[in-house]
């Protein structure tokens, strides 16, 4: 059997995303600062969307999730309970000589993998980014950057239940900025200090749990499809007992293949009723769930299917990017899914005459009310075509002499690269029909197969 590959080379897509503005480092003009990015124009735009198809599908979709956006700071005692202040850490060590530092558990020698030199002993090194509430830096007023959005929703569990009438089974959904002072980061945004997380903790009956986390893990894997990522870059890599966190009684990874090879997209954990006896131990409030139909109470189990935004960004890069022949060059295309693309459409004049521009321009108006629309109209209509393909913009809407005279335009494909030409007056619900995925050649009134592009295979 051969061994899967992936993708893209990891150099290629950060060289893309820097060039074309998706992703640039932090703080560049000062040399950058390790390990954190800024999503440029278009890399805000693929996060919005990706952010948007989760919370479509796990909250606005379903009748048994309700959303939130909790603080990112938090009482420090949550962090007592929840077990992050004692276990949150990493074996850290650090080369005597070069006094470059590594995570203990990542190592394959003894020895500094950068120069050789003599280690110091492991010492934990806790993962939590600490500073202070108000003026005076003193002990009593230390507060944490959630390393995780999960415990906001922990702590509003009865909040929740009292304001939303929800019964079990139910989840609490949220998306948001959190942030681990990793020892060692790296591979562009696949492990950064500062990112972005998607989770939901689903409270079930004791018992239901087994069953709900096979339901999950299936679910988010299906979500990861439908927005195009392949089967075979994506599998399930169950945890074994040692390396189960301490809350954990089942895992499951949902791992990609990406560019270093296989590694965590996504982690579906059955955290039984750790969570919610921790807190109600520690602020002494009953965190117990009354079922008004067996008239019992008890202590909900959770089901926490745990995504990072940035992975997601990432994987859905590496899996969209594709290099073909093209004559004599090679045709660079980003297989965007459309509800992830930046740009849905981009509007181009043939040329920059005034009579064409002032077409496009109302065109591209009147779309802009839809969708996010790229105008551009420098260079060669093919040259503009090859940048749209590139930053994986689905449909390329092309105004040229005759739109003048018979109020039409071409639409073009960005992956077959076929065109049809369409009166302007159908040109919004053709483009809408073809983003939600009806096929290239089904024609409004009044509209005509143009051209297939000759590949120049
Ligand atoms: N509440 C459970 C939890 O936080 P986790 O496995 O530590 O679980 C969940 O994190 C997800 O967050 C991961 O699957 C990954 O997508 C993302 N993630 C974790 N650490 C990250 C880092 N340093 N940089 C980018 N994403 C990260």
């Amino acid at each position: 059997m051969t061994e899967q590959k992936p993708a893209v080379d990891m150099e290629k897509l950060v060289s893309l995303c820097r060039r074309r503005g998706f992703i640039y480092p932090s703080s560049e003009i000062y040399g950058g600062l390790s390990s954190c990015w800024d999503y440029g124009p278009l890399g805000v735009e693929l996060k919005r969307n990706i952010k948007q198809a989760w919370w479509r599908a796990v909250v606005q979709e379903r009748d048994d999730m309700a959303g939130l956006d909790a603080s990112i700071l938090m009482h420090p005692q949550v962090w007592a309970a929840s077990g992050h202040l004692e276990g949150f850490a990493d074996p850290m060590v650090e080369c005597k000589n070069c006094h470059l530092r590594w995570k203990g558990d990542d190592l394959a020698s003894d020895s500094c993998p950068s120069c050789g030199g003599e280690l110091t002993e492991p010492r934990m090194f806790n993962l939590m980014f600490k500073t202070f509430m108000g003026p005076v830096e003193e002990d009593a007023d230390v507060v944490y950057l959630r390393p995780e959005t999960a415990q906001g929703m922990f702590v509003n569990f009865q909040n929740v239940v009292n304001t939303t009438r929800k019964r079990l089974p139910f989840g609490i959904a949220q998306i948001g900025k959190v942030f681990r002072n990793e020892i060692t980061v790296g591979n562009f945004i696949f492990r950064s200090r500062e990112f972005e997380q998607m989770e939901i903790e689903f409270f079930v009956k004791p018992g239901t749990d087994e069953d709900w986390f096979n339901y999950w893990t299936e679910e988010r894997l299906n979500w990861y499809l439908k927005l195009g990522i392949r089967r075979e870059n994506l599998r399930f890599r169950p945890h074994t007992e040692e390396e189960l966190a301490h809350y954990a009684r089942k895992c499951s990874d949902i791992d990609y293949l990406f560019p270093m090879g296989w590694a965590e997209l996504e982690g579906v954990a059955n955290r039984g009723d750790f969570d919610l006896v921790q807190h109600a131990k520690y602020s002494g409030k009953s965190l117990d769930y009354f079922d008004d139909e067996t008239k019992e109470h008890f202590v909900p189990y959770i089901i926490e299917p745990s995504a990072g935004v940035d992975r997601t960004a990432l994987a859905v890069l590496c899996d969209a990017y594709h290099e073909e022949p093209d004559k004599d060059e090679i045709r660079v295309l980003l297989r965007l899914h459309p509800a992830l693309a930046p740009f849905k459409v981009a509007v181009l004049p043939l040329s920059r005459r005034e009579q064409l521009v002032a077409v496009a321009k109302e065109v591209s108006a009147d779309l802009r009310q839809h969708w996010m629309i790229s105008y551009d109209d420098a260079q060669s209509i093919g040259r503009r075509y090859r940048r749209q393909d590139e930053i994986g913009t689905p449909f390329c809407v092309t105004v040229d002499f005759q739109s003048l005279e018979d109020n039409q335009v071409t639409i073009r494909e960005r992956d077959s690269m076929n065109q049809i030409r369409v009166p302007i007056s159908e040109l919004k619900n053709t483009l809408q029909a073809k983003l939600e995925g009806q096929d290239v050649f089904v024609l409004p009134p009044g509209g005509q197969i143009w051209k297939v592009e000759n590949k120049g295979e």
